[in-house]
Protein backbone atom coordinates (compact mmCIF):
# COMPACT_ATOMS: atom_id res chain seq x y z
CA UNK A 1 0.00 0.00 0.00
CA UNK A 2 0.92 3.40 -0.85
CA UNK A 3 0.50 6.62 0.63
CA UNK A 4 0.96 10.06 -0.62
CA UNK A 5 2.68 8.63 -3.45
CA UNK A 6 5.12 10.68 -5.36
CA UNK A 7 6.17 11.04 -9.17
CA UNK A 8 9.07 9.17 -10.41
CA UNK A 9 11.79 11.33 -9.59
CA UNK A 10 13.86 12.55 -12.77
CA UNK A 11 16.74 10.58 -13.33
CA UNK A 12 19.11 13.86 -13.53
CA UNK A 13 17.89 14.38 -10.14
CA UNK A 14 20.06 11.76 -8.44
CA UNK A 15 23.09 12.56 -11.24
CA UNK A 16 24.92 14.54 -8.59
CA UNK A 17 24.24 12.16 -5.64
CA UNK A 18 28.14 11.78 -4.51
CA UNK A 19 27.86 9.52 -2.13
CA UNK A 20 30.83 8.29 -0.52
CA UNK A 21 33.22 8.89 2.72
CA UNK A 22 33.98 12.96 1.63
CA UNK A 23 30.37 13.05 1.19
CA UNK A 24 29.31 11.79 4.63
CA UNK A 25 32.20 13.92 6.13
CA UNK A 26 30.94 16.91 4.68
CA UNK A 27 27.01 15.88 5.93
CA UNK A 28 28.59 16.08 9.46
CA UNK A 29 30.50 19.35 9.19
CA UNK A 30 27.35 21.19 7.44
CA UNK A 31 24.74 19.09 10.33
CA UNK A 32 25.30 22.22 12.96
CA UNK A 33 23.58 24.80 10.30
CA UNK A 34 20.78 22.13 10.08
CA UNK A 35 17.55 22.32 12.05
CA UNK A 36 17.73 19.36 14.75
CA UNK A 37 16.58 16.01 13.40
CA UNK A 38 13.05 15.09 15.54
CA UNK A 39 12.19 11.55 16.65
CA UNK A 40 10.84 8.85 14.43
CA UNK A 41 7.33 8.50 14.86
CA UNK A 42 6.75 5.54 17.12
CA UNK A 43 4.09 3.67 14.70
CA UNK A 44 3.69 3.70 11.01
CA UNK A 45 0.90 3.70 9.16
CA UNK A 46 -1.20 2.53 12.71
CA UNK A 47 0.35 -0.93 12.57
CA UNK A 48 4.05 -0.92 12.50
CA UNK A 49 5.68 -0.15 16.03
CA UNK A 50 8.91 1.02 15.44
CA UNK A 51 11.92 -0.61 17.44
CA UNK A 52 16.08 -0.40 17.70
CA UNK A 53 18.16 0.88 14.70
CA UNK A 54 18.93 -1.57 12.33
CA UNK A 55 21.76 0.25 10.22
CA UNK A 56 22.33 3.87 8.77
CA UNK A 57 22.81 5.10 5.21
CA UNK A 58 23.93 8.62 3.90
CA UNK A 59 20.24 9.36 3.98
CA UNK A 60 18.09 7.27 5.65
CA UNK A 61 17.80 5.15 9.06
CA UNK A 62 16.19 1.70 9.00
CA UNK A 63 14.45 0.48 11.95
CA UNK A 64 13.51 -2.85 12.95
CA UNK A 65 9.68 -2.49 13.62
CA UNK A 66 6.61 -5.13 15.12
CA UNK A 67 3.55 -5.63 12.64
CA UNK A 68 1.11 -5.07 14.88
CA UNK A 69 -1.11 -7.69 12.99
CA UNK A 70 0.82 -10.55 11.69
CA UNK A 71 3.63 -10.29 14.80
CA UNK A 72 6.08 -10.31 12.43
CA UNK A 73 9.29 -8.34 12.18
CA UNK A 74 9.65 -6.36 9.31
CA UNK A 75 12.24 -3.27 8.41
CA UNK A 76 11.41 0.59 7.98
CA UNK A 77 13.12 2.97 5.91
CA UNK A 78 12.72 6.56 7.06
CA UNK A 79 13.99 9.58 5.33
CA UNK A 80 14.15 12.72 7.31
CA UNK A 81 12.16 15.37 4.40
CA UNK A 82 14.28 18.05 5.24
CA UNK A 83 17.74 16.31 5.41
CA UNK A 84 20.14 17.60 1.63
CA UNK A 85 18.62 15.46 -0.49
CA UNK A 86 14.86 15.00 0.06
CA UNK A 87 12.54 13.12 -1.34
CA UNK A 88 14.99 10.37 -2.77
CA UNK A 89 13.40 7.79 -0.90
CA UNK A 90 10.00 8.44 -2.75
CA UNK A 91 11.80 7.70 -5.68
CA UNK A 92 13.38 4.66 -4.62
CA UNK A 93 10.15 3.22 -3.78
CA UNK A 94 9.55 3.29 -7.48
CA UNK A 95 12.53 1.32 -8.17
CA UNK A 96 12.17 -1.09 -5.54
CA UNK A 97 8.66 -1.66 -7.17
CA UNK A 98 9.93 -2.00 -10.45
CA UNK A 99 12.27 -4.84 -9.31
CA UNK A 100 10.33 -6.78 -7.23
CA UNK A 101 8.92 -10.09 -7.04
CA UNK A 102 11.43 -12.22 -6.96
CA UNK A 103 14.21 -13.80 -4.96
CA UNK A 104 17.02 -11.80 -3.10
CA UNK A 105 14.87 -8.06 -3.48
CA UNK A 106 12.97 -7.08 -0.18
CA UNK A 107 8.95 -6.15 -0.97
CA UNK A 108 8.07 -3.32 0.03
CA UNK A 109 4.87 -3.61 2.56
CA UNK A 110 4.15 0.10 2.72
CA UNK A 111 5.26 3.46 1.74
CA UNK A 112 4.20 7.35 2.56
CA UNK A 113 5.08 10.25 4.58
CA UNK A 114 4.34 10.67 8.36
CA UNK A 115 5.17 14.31 10.05
CA UNK A 116 8.95 15.25 8.70
CA UNK A 117 9.65 11.64 7.14
CA UNK A 118 8.89 9.60 4.00
CA UNK A 119 8.71 5.95 4.90
CA UNK A 120 9.38 2.35 3.23
CA UNK A 121 8.38 0.09 4.99
CA UNK A 122 10.31 -3.67 3.70
CA UNK A 123 10.63 -7.25 4.45
CA UNK A 124 13.12 -7.32 7.61
CA UNK A 125 16.81 -9.09 6.63
CA UNK A 126 19.54 -9.91 8.73
CA UNK A 127 23.03 -8.32 8.94
CA UNK A 128 24.46 -6.42 5.58
CA UNK A 129 27.99 -7.78 4.25
CA UNK A 130 29.74 -4.65 5.68
CA UNK A 131 28.85 -5.57 8.77
CA UNK A 132 30.26 -8.96 8.31
CA UNK A 133 33.40 -7.24 6.71
CA UNK A 134 34.04 -4.80 9.89
CA UNK A 135 34.23 -7.78 12.12
CA UNK A 136 36.24 -10.42 9.99
CA UNK A 137 38.08 -7.78 8.18
CA UNK A 138 38.68 -10.32 5.02
CA UNK A 139 36.68 -13.51 3.57
CA UNK A 140 37.61 -16.59 2.52
CA UNK A 141 37.48 -17.19 -1.55
CA UNK A 142 35.10 -19.74 -0.85
CA UNK A 143 32.47 -17.21 0.85
CA UNK A 144 33.21 -14.39 -1.63
CA UNK A 145 32.79 -16.92 -4.26
CA UNK A 146 29.07 -17.90 -3.03
CA UNK A 147 27.93 -14.72 -2.20
CA UNK A 148 29.52 -13.44 -5.70
CA UNK A 149 27.22 -15.54 -7.98
CA UNK A 150 24.14 -14.32 -6.09
CA UNK A 151 25.57 -10.95 -6.54
CA UNK A 152 25.88 -11.17 -10.04
CA UNK A 153 21.86 -12.91 -9.80
CA UNK A 154 21.06 -9.59 -8.58
CA UNK A 155 22.49 -7.28 -10.90
CA UNK A 156 20.97 -9.63 -14.08
CA UNK A 157 17.64 -9.06 -13.08
CA UNK A 158 18.27 -5.44 -11.76
CA UNK A 159 19.37 -5.16 -14.82
CA UNK A 160 17.05 -6.97 -17.09
CA UNK A 161 14.36 -4.55 -15.99
CA UNK A 162 15.92 -1.71 -17.90
CA UNK A 163 17.52 -0.47 -14.38
CA UNK A 164 21.40 0.33 -13.44
CA UNK A 165 21.82 -0.22 -9.83
CA UNK A 166 24.99 2.26 -9.26
CA UNK A 167 25.39 2.13 -5.73
CA UNK A 168 27.53 -0.81 -5.01
CA UNK A 169 28.95 -1.69 -1.97
CA UNK A 170 28.83 -4.41 0.79
CA UNK A 171 26.29 -1.99 2.74
CA UNK A 172 23.62 -2.23 0.62
CA UNK A 173 23.85 -6.24 0.24
CA UNK A 174 21.69 -7.75 2.96
CA UNK A 175 22.10 -11.38 4.43
CA UNK A 176 18.23 -13.07 4.51
CA UNK A 177 17.16 -14.65 7.87
CA UNK A 178 15.68 -17.78 9.24
CA UNK A 179 17.23 -21.37 8.20
CA UNK A 180 17.46 -20.55 4.20
CA UNK A 181 17.32 -17.09 4.19
CA UNK A 182 20.14 -16.84 6.22
CA UNK A 183 22.29 -18.03 3.17
CA UNK A 184 20.94 -15.57 0.69
CA UNK A 185 22.26 -12.19 -0.23
CA UNK A 186 19.87 -9.79 -0.95
CA UNK A 187 20.04 -6.24 -3.23
CA UNK A 188 19.05 -3.56 -1.09
CA UNK A 189 19.25 0.73 -1.63
CA UNK A 190 17.58 1.79 -4.90
CA UNK A 191 17.91 5.45 -3.59
CA UNK A 192 20.80 5.88 -6.98
CA UNK A 193 19.03 3.69 -9.87
CA UNK A 194 18.78 5.44 -13.40
CA UNK A 195 16.80 3.65 -16.02
CA UNK A 196 19.36 2.82 -18.92
CA UNK A 197 16.46 1.89 -21.47
CA UNK A 198 13.16 4.09 -22.83
CA UNK A 199 10.50 2.11 -20.84
CA UNK A 200 8.03 2.04 -24.04
CA UNK A 201 10.57 1.81 -26.92
CA UNK A 202 12.83 -0.05 -24.94
CA UNK A 203 16.11 1.67 -26.78
CA UNK A 204 19.19 2.10 -24.49
CA UNK A 205 20.04 5.43 -23.55
CA UNK A 206 22.77 7.37 -25.22
CA UNK A 207 26.23 7.60 -23.96
CA UNK A 208 26.98 10.87 -22.73
CA UNK A 209 30.45 12.44 -21.43
CA UNK A 210 30.85 15.30 -19.66
CA UNK A 211 34.61 15.52 -18.00
CA UNK A 212 34.93 16.53 -14.27
CA UNK A 213 31.41 15.76 -13.14
CA UNK A 214 31.27 14.23 -9.84
CA UNK A 215 31.24 10.75 -9.51
CA UNK A 216 27.60 8.87 -8.40
CA UNK A 217 28.14 6.10 -6.44
CA UNK A 218 30.88 4.89 -3.87
CA UNK A 219 34.37 6.09 -5.15
CA UNK A 220 36.57 3.29 -3.94
CA UNK A 221 34.24 1.00 -5.92
CA UNK A 222 33.74 3.38 -9.01
CA UNK A 223 34.94 2.27 -12.46
CA UNK A 224 37.41 4.24 -14.25
CA UNK A 225 34.68 4.91 -16.90
CA UNK A 226 32.75 6.79 -13.53
CA UNK A 227 35.69 8.56 -12.84
CA UNK A 228 36.52 9.75 -16.24
CA UNK A 229 32.50 11.36 -16.90
CA UNK A 230 31.07 8.49 -18.64
CA UNK A 231 27.67 7.69 -17.86
CA UNK A 232 27.37 4.46 -16.00
CA UNK A 233 26.07 1.35 -17.78
CA UNK A 234 25.25 -2.26 -16.63
CA UNK A 235 28.84 -2.72 -17.19
CA UNK A 236 30.16 0.00 -14.15
CA UNK A 237 27.73 -1.82 -11.43
CA UNK A 238 30.13 -5.12 -13.13
CA UNK A 239 32.84 -3.67 -12.71
CA UNK A 240 32.44 -2.14 -9.29
CA UNK A 241 30.97 -5.60 -7.75
CA UNK A 242 34.77 -6.94 -8.98
CA UNK A 243 36.51 -4.10 -6.74
CA UNK A 244 33.92 -4.93 -3.86
CA UNK A 245 35.09 -8.76 -4.35
CA UNK A 246 38.94 -7.82 -4.35
CA UNK A 247 38.04 -6.07 -1.33
CA UNK A 248 36.60 -8.80 0.67
CA UNK A 249 38.96 -11.16 -0.35
CA UNK A 250 42.00 -8.79 0.25
CA UNK A 251 40.85 -6.73 3.36
CA UNK A 252 42.57 -3.62 1.01
CA UNK A 253 42.57 -2.18 -2.20
CA UNK A 254 45.35 -0.35 -3.49
CA UNK A 255 43.60 3.04 -3.31
CA UNK A 256 42.17 2.77 0.06
CA UNK A 257 43.31 5.60 2.76
CA UNK A 258 45.04 7.75 -0.01
CA UNK A 259 45.10 11.56 0.96
CA UNK A 260 44.65 14.51 -0.38
CA UNK A 261 43.75 18.35 0.14
CA UNK A 262 40.63 18.01 -0.89
CA UNK A 263 37.82 15.89 -2.88
CA UNK A 264 38.52 16.31 -5.96
CA UNK A 265 42.11 16.16 -5.41
CA UNK A 266 41.36 12.66 -3.47
CA UNK A 267 38.93 11.38 -6.32
CA UNK A 268 41.66 12.45 -9.12
CA UNK A 269 44.33 9.86 -6.90
CA UNK A 270 41.87 7.23 -6.79
CA UNK A 271 41.30 7.01 -10.44
CA UNK A 272 45.26 7.32 -10.87
CA UNK A 273 45.95 4.64 -9.03
CA UNK A 274 43.07 2.66 -9.87
CA UNK A 275 44.63 3.35 -14.00
CA UNK A 276 48.42 2.32 -12.63
CA UNK A 277 47.08 -0.95 -10.89
CA UNK A 278 46.78 -3.82 -13.29
CA UNK A 279 44.38 -6.79 -13.04
CA UNK A 280 46.87 -9.12 -12.43
CA UNK A 281 48.38 -6.94 -10.24
CA UNK A 282 45.22 -6.18 -8.27
CA UNK A 283 44.35 -10.25 -8.04
CA UNK A 284 47.78 -11.37 -7.08
CA UNK A 285 47.56 -14.40 -5.43
CA UNK A 286 44.13 -14.97 -6.14
CA UNK A 287 42.43 -17.84 -8.34
CA UNK A 288 43.32 -16.18 -12.08
CA UNK A 289 39.40 -16.33 -12.82
CA UNK A 290 39.20 -12.69 -10.99
CA UNK A 291 41.49 -11.18 -13.55
CA UNK A 292 39.30 -12.79 -16.14
CA UNK A 293 36.36 -11.47 -14.60
CA UNK A 294 37.59 -8.24 -14.92
CA UNK A 295 38.94 -8.85 -18.15
CA UNK A 296 35.64 -9.71 -19.49
CA UNK A 297 33.90 -6.46 -17.86
CA UNK A 298 36.48 -3.93 -19.31
CA UNK A 299 36.06 -5.59 -22.72
CA UNK A 300 32.40 -4.57 -22.77
CA UNK A 301 30.72 -1.36 -24.57
CA UNK A 302 28.72 0.68 -22.92
CA UNK A 303 25.34 -0.80 -24.87
CA UNK A 304 26.53 -4.47 -24.27
CA UNK A 305 24.65 -6.99 -21.97
CA UNK A 306 27.33 -8.57 -19.47
CA UNK A 307 27.61 -12.34 -19.79
CA UNK A 308 26.51 -12.81 -16.36
CA UNK A 309 26.90 -16.49 -17.04
CA UNK A 310 30.00 -16.75 -18.13
CA UNK A 311 31.06 -14.21 -14.80
CA UNK A 312 29.45 -16.74 -12.52
CA UNK A 313 31.11 -19.37 -14.27
CA UNK A 314 34.35 -17.79 -13.75
CA UNK A 315 33.53 -17.80 -9.94
CA UNK A 316 32.45 -21.31 -9.75
CA UNK A 317 36.03 -22.57 -11.79
CA UNK A 318 38.16 -20.58 -9.37
CA UNK A 319 36.13 -22.53 -6.85
CA UNK A 320 36.45 -25.74 -7.94
CA UNK A 321 40.46 -25.32 -8.73
CA UNK A 322 41.16 -24.38 -5.23
CA UNK A 323 39.49 -27.67 -4.38
CA UNK A 324 36.56 -26.43 -2.42
CA UNK A 325 33.03 -26.91 -3.39
CA UNK A 326 29.61 -24.66 -3.16
CA UNK A 327 28.19 -26.30 0.67
CA UNK A 328 26.47 -23.00 1.89
CA UNK A 329 28.62 -22.76 4.53
CA UNK A 330 29.92 -18.92 4.70
CA UNK A 331 32.59 -17.57 6.85
CA UNK A 332 30.21 -16.76 9.79
CA UNK A 333 27.74 -20.08 9.58
CA UNK A 334 28.88 -21.03 12.56
CA UNK A 335 28.00 -17.72 14.46
CA UNK A 336 24.45 -17.78 15.68
CA UNK A 337 22.06 -17.69 12.70
CA UNK A 338 21.17 -13.85 12.50
CA UNK A 339 17.39 -14.49 13.70
CA UNK A 340 17.54 -13.41 16.84
CA UNK A 341 20.66 -10.64 16.00
CA UNK A 342 17.92 -7.82 15.55
CA UNK A 343 16.02 -8.03 18.81
CA UNK A 344 13.09 -10.06 17.47
CA UNK A 345 10.69 -12.08 19.01
CA UNK A 346 12.76 -15.76 18.54
CA UNK A 347 9.89 -17.71 18.60
CA UNK A 348 8.19 -16.05 15.77
CA UNK A 349 7.65 -18.19 12.86
CA UNK A 350 9.89 -17.82 9.82
CA UNK A 351 7.71 -15.75 8.23
CA UNK A 352 10.46 -14.61 5.45
CA UNK A 353 10.97 -17.85 4.67
CA UNK A 354 7.32 -18.04 3.41
CA UNK A 355 7.48 -15.04 1.23
CA UNK A 356 11.06 -16.26 -0.43
CA UNK A 357 9.32 -19.97 -1.40
CA UNK A 358 6.04 -17.68 -2.48
CA UNK A 359 8.19 -15.96 -4.42
CA UNK A 360 10.82 -19.12 -5.96
CA UNK A 361 6.92 -20.64 -6.75
CA UNK A 362 6.59 -17.02 -9.11
CA UNK A 363 2.92 -16.56 -7.15
CA UNK A 364 2.83 -12.69 -7.74
CA UNK A 365 2.47 -10.15 -4.60
CA UNK A 366 -0.53 -8.30 -4.28
CA UNK A 367 0.30 -4.01 -4.24
CA UNK A 368 -1.57 -1.83 -3.07
CA UNK A 369 -0.28 0.83 -6.12
N1 LIG B 1 15.16 -4.65 4.78
C1 LIG B 1 16.18 -4.50 5.65
N2 LIG B 1 16.29 -5.31 6.74
C2 LIG B 1 17.32 -5.17 7.60
N3 LIG B 1 18.29 -4.23 7.49
C3 LIG B 1 18.23 -3.40 6.43
C4 LIG B 1 17.18 -3.48 5.47
N4 LIG B 1 17.37 -2.51 4.54
C5 LIG B 1 18.48 -1.86 4.90
N5 LIG B 1 19.00 -2.37 6.04
C6 LIG B 1 20.21 -1.90 6.76
O1 LIG B 1 20.19 -0.48 6.79
C7 LIG B 1 21.34 0.05 6.10
C8 LIG B 1 20.91 1.31 5.35
O2 LIG B 1 19.88 0.99 4.43
P1 LIG B 1 19.92 1.58 2.94
O3 LIG B 1 18.64 1.20 2.27
O4 LIG B 1 21.18 1.15 2.28
O5 LIG B 1 19.95 3.15 3.25
P2 LIG B 1 20.69 4.38 2.49
O6 LIG B 1 19.91 4.63 1.23
O7 LIG B 1 20.57 5.52 3.45
O8 LIG B 1 22.11 3.94 2.24
C9 LIG B 1 21.83 -1.08 5.21
O9 LIG B 1 23.23 -0.97 4.97
C10 LIG B 1 21.49 -2.30 6.03
O10 LIG B 1 22.50 -2.53 7.01
MG1 LIG C 1 22.80 2.12 1.46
Amino acid sequence: MRENSGSRNSNSSYEENVENEDALSMDAESSSSTPRKPSPPKVVANRYRLGKLLGSGSYSDVHFATDKVTGDGVAVKLEWKRAEKTNKLIGEVDFYEDVQNVVGIPRVHWSGSKGEYNIMVLDLLGPSLDNYFKKRKRFSLKTVVMLGRQMIERLEHVHDCGVLYRDIKPHNFVMGRGEKGCGRVHLVDFGLCKRYRDEKTGTHCKMRHSKGRGVTGTVRYSSINIHEGYDASRRDDLLALGYVFLHLLRGDLPWLGLKAKNKKAKHELIRKKKIETSDEELCAGWPQEFVQYFKHCKSLDFYDRPDYVTLRGLLDSALVRSGQFNDGQYDWTSMECQTRSHGERSDSKDSKETVAETLDTGRKRKHGK
